[in-house]
């Protein structure tokens, strides 16, 4: 379970993603243009739904018109020999960003920046206030959202005016930089209230940003005059749509009715919508909730069991004790709704909060165009740990697919497939079009098989295996969507190794997953609540033994499945709504060689598959996405099982396709199994991708301490590319990673820290107060290529 004093560490020893609660079994306008006749002239030629695929055009006569189209047409395949057009980074450990040659990397927005020219600029020595104007925290998933060059509607090829709009995350490790002298009565084991001012800025910290940025002499700003920028924080109102509206799993005291909840919490990666809407994930929202040490006596035996399936346990402190607030307005239920505890009197909780917990853990829509709109929190997507939806290529008369990871260790990967066919015409549908396609449709879990094919299993009361379901008696199908993973347990779904980012390649329909890692995969036993531990799988085939620290043979305390996978699935017919794929492995993560003492002829053939070398070896493959102008695959690392090695990184890959490699076997030693108790190597059979060349696999960037890398956007024409460095200088004041560095407290308010990034102006133009003693900041980079020309090519 994650406890305050873990979730204040984040990556080590505990990341507060890394949780286990598995119990069961881009162009000149020439070039658009150019694009676009292209797609046109397949279009004409016949060829089918793949082509169609993100056009929109094909039932509305072909309209180019800036107000209906989807983005641009994505870029054709990129040929097969193509080689990236940059010179590939070796890795990098200091405190700085670090860019291929020819580039420039540039902070555009970072935590504590106002959104609104009417609250001062972010002087980040922790008295800032009024977070509601500015910034967010942990900035994470993103999307650039066009904007008309009046400055009001859509214009989705517009390279010059946007709507950026991004997820914030968390506050884990980085909310003593947000005070003077750090969190005041933080911990578990602190008694003491927390401070209304606090709890309050650290609320307003998390959620999503809407920020209009304007491109003049071939740079983004923000734009802080914009009446269009808009925060939404965790205590936004939004309303509950789909299955789960109204009934008795979200009923509380501030909405009796189950219609309506405040705020979206642990926003990790995003998605959007055909008809130009933003999506954004509730993750980790369970370990936000305070359990009372004795809740269970006066709960079900099935709420018991959903508590468990989602490690919302009795005795939880509820990350940051928001609820040890006490309001200066009596009457406020602003804190004590993060108490799921059952607290009243009442049948069906309309008198406290025991089922708030029940309102998060969804995917919520927000049209960020309209900056008087309401989220909606789409229920029908079912609720886990989301980490992303990303749709399916867009096809006129056939249903939308939503691609989904539940990030916890053995969790699933999910679709949502829409029971209404795309019409063009909803291009300009907002979150009525959102109505439309999200409330109502299939949720489905992933099963892979052996032999390199996958089902699709279906989530709701006509599936037999989940209406009879021996472990949780589901009432009706607003209990499946609740209580999602149970489902997914009782369908027979595969435990992957924490499923994280899906993103689908725009020229194929190719659906990719990132598997950051598994400590636990090959483990028999029992760990956290994921129990049983999963055993190797053709989809998750490895575990091995891994030393953290190079120079010390004897320090080997990483073991299962230590860097991560992606995986890559091609639906059966083509159809995003199939009910059947195929899969194999696009690539593992390992580092390119082996520790010392380590068997080399084993790491090579068994681990580092892919053939990895100094120049693109990852590890934890966090965040992927495909660029729509140049048809790279992006790949973003949230790593702490190589940063003895290096920071986390940006990577580029040329894609190939499903099946372009071949069946591989991989002999696990058995030291690398987390259970002591295997004796004997275990061979697994799978398929992976062809082993890319190492002019199409590149390390790009480099991040600065204690970041991960995220979020992932471009301009149509692909000549600026933002991406988020979330949590710089997170292990300041861990004693276990941070060595050398202090916490913020009131007598060490200026660090030093583990990293002053981007106020140190290594990688980027200083940014922000404080030069080479600034608390650190999580940000927004805008990356640019020198001579102008598209990332990447
Ligand atoms: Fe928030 Fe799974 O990363
Ligand atoms: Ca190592
Ligand atoms: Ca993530």
């Amino acid at each position: 379970m994650l406890s305050n004093s873990q979730s204040s560490i984040n990556h080590s020893p505990i990341d507060p993603d890394d949780l286990d609660n598995n119990p069961s079994q881009n162009a000149s306008l020439h070039e658009v243009m150019a694009a676009r006749l292209h797609r046109r002239h397949m279009l004409r030629g016949g060829v089918g739904a793949l082509a169609a695929a993100g056009l929109g055009l094909t039932g509305c006569g072909g309209s180019d018109s800036p107000a209906v189209a989807p983005p641009a047409a994505p870029a054709p395949p990129i040929p097969a020999e193509k080689a990236l057009g940059f010179t590939a980074l070796g890795k990098d450990l200091a405190d700085q960003l670090v860019l291929a040659a020819g580039y420039t990397a540039t902070v555009i927005y970072s935590t504590g920046d106002a959104i609104s020219t009417t609250i001062t600029d972010y002087k980040n020595d922790g008295t800032d206030d009024t977070f509601s104007l500015r910034s967010g925290d942990h900035h994470d998933g993103m999307h650039y959202f066009g904007l008309a060059a009046t400055g009001n509607g859509k214009d989705t090829g517009s390279n010059t005016r946007a709507l950026l709009v991004m997820n914030h995350e968390n506050i884990a490790g980085t909310v003593q930089f947000m005070h003077a002298t750090g969190q005041t009565n933080a911990g578990t084991t602190a008694t003491l209230a927390r401070p209304e001012a606090e709890a309050i800025k650290e609320i307003q910290a998390h959620g999503v940003s809407i920020v209009e940025i304007n491109k003049t002499t071939g740079k983004f700003t923000v734009n802080k005059s914009s009446l269009l920028n808009r925060r939404i924080t965790a205590s936004t109102p939004m309303d509950i749509n789909g299955p789960v509206r109204g009934t008795s799993y979200v009923k509380t005291s501030y909405s009796v009715g189950g219609t309506e909840t405040r705020g979206t919490i642990n926003n990790c990666a995003s998605g959007y919508t055909p008809w130009g809407t933003y999506l954004t994930c509730e993750e980790n929202w369970a370990g936000y909730f305070k359990r009372a040490a004795t809740d269970d006596t006066s709960r079900t035996a099935k709420e018991i069991t959903a508590f468990k399936r989602v490690g919302l346990n009795q005795g939880n402190g509820g990350n940051n004790r928001w609820t040890s607030v006490v309001p200066a307005v009596a009457t406020s239920t602003e804190f004590s709704r993060w108490d799921a505890s059952k607290t009243g009197v009442s049948i069906d909780g309309t008198d406290d909060f025991r089922n708030a917990a029940n309102t998060y853990g969804w995917t919520v829509e927000i049209d960020p165009y309209d900056n008087t709109s309401k989220p909606v929190k789409r229920t029908a997507l079912g609720r886990f740990a989301h980490e992303g939806a990303w749709p399916s290529n867009p096809v006129v008369g056939k249903p939308l697919a939503f691609y989904m990871g539940d990030d916890s260790r053995g969790e699933y990967i999910y679709k949502f497939v829409s029971a209404a066919v795309w019409a063009a015409a909803d291009a300009t549908g907002g979150l009525t079009a959102g109505n439309k396609y999200l409330d109502n449709g299939t949720l489905y879990a992933a099963k892979f098989n052996a032999d390199g094919t996958g089902t699709w299993l279906k989530l709701d009361l006509s599936n037999t295996a989940i209406a009879t379901y021996a472990t949780y008696a589901f009432a009706d199908n607003a209990d499946i969507m609740v209580n999602t993973r149970i489902a997914a347990d009782a369908a027979g779904a595969t435990k992957m190794d924490r499923p994280e980012w899906t993103a689908v390649n725009p020229t194929n329909g190719e659906v990719y997953a990132t598997l950051t890692e598994n400590p636990d995969r090959g483990n028999t036993g029992v760990s956290g609540n994921n129990s049983p531990n999963p055993a190797l799988d053709a989809a998750n085939p490895r575990y091995w033994l891994d030393n953290k620290t190079q120079t010390n043979a004897s320090v080997a305390t990483q073991k299962g499945n230590v860097n991560g996978h992606i995986m890559r699935m091609r639906e059966t017919g083509n159809e995003a709504g199939a009910t059947t794929f195929n899969w194999d492995i696009f690539m593992f993560g390992a580092q390119a060689k082996a520790d010392a003492g380590q068997d080399d002829v084993n790491w090579q053939k068994n681990v580092n598959l892919s053939g990895l070398t100094d120049f693109n070896d990852f590890s934890k493959p966090d965040g992927c996405w495909f660029s729509r102008a140049s048809g790279i695959l992006w790949i973003e690392t949230d790593d702490n099982t190589y940063t003895d090695v290096t920071n986390c990184m940006l990577l580029a890959a040329i894609p190939g396709t499903m099946g372009d490699g071949g069946p591989v076997d991989v002999i696990n030693k058995a030291n690398g199994s987390p259970n002591a108790a295997i004796t004997t190597d275990v061979t697994i059979t799978t398929r992976m991708g062809k082993k890319l060349p190492a002019t199409q696999f590149k390390r790009f960037m480099t991040a600065p301490k204690g970041s991960e890398v995220t979020g992932l956007a471009e301009s149509p024409d692909g000549k600026a590319l933002f991406i988020n460095i979330q949590h710089p200088g997170e292990n300041t004041g861990n004693a276990t990673n941070g060595a050398g560095t202090v916490a913020v407290t009131a007598t060490s308010q200026a660090g030093p820290f583990e990293s002053n990034w981007p106020g140190n102006g290594k990688g980027v133009p200083a940014y922000g107060l404080g030069g080479a003693a600034a608390r650190p900041r999580s940000a927004t980079v805008m990356i640019t290529k020198n001579d102008g020309g598209i990332i990447g090519l």
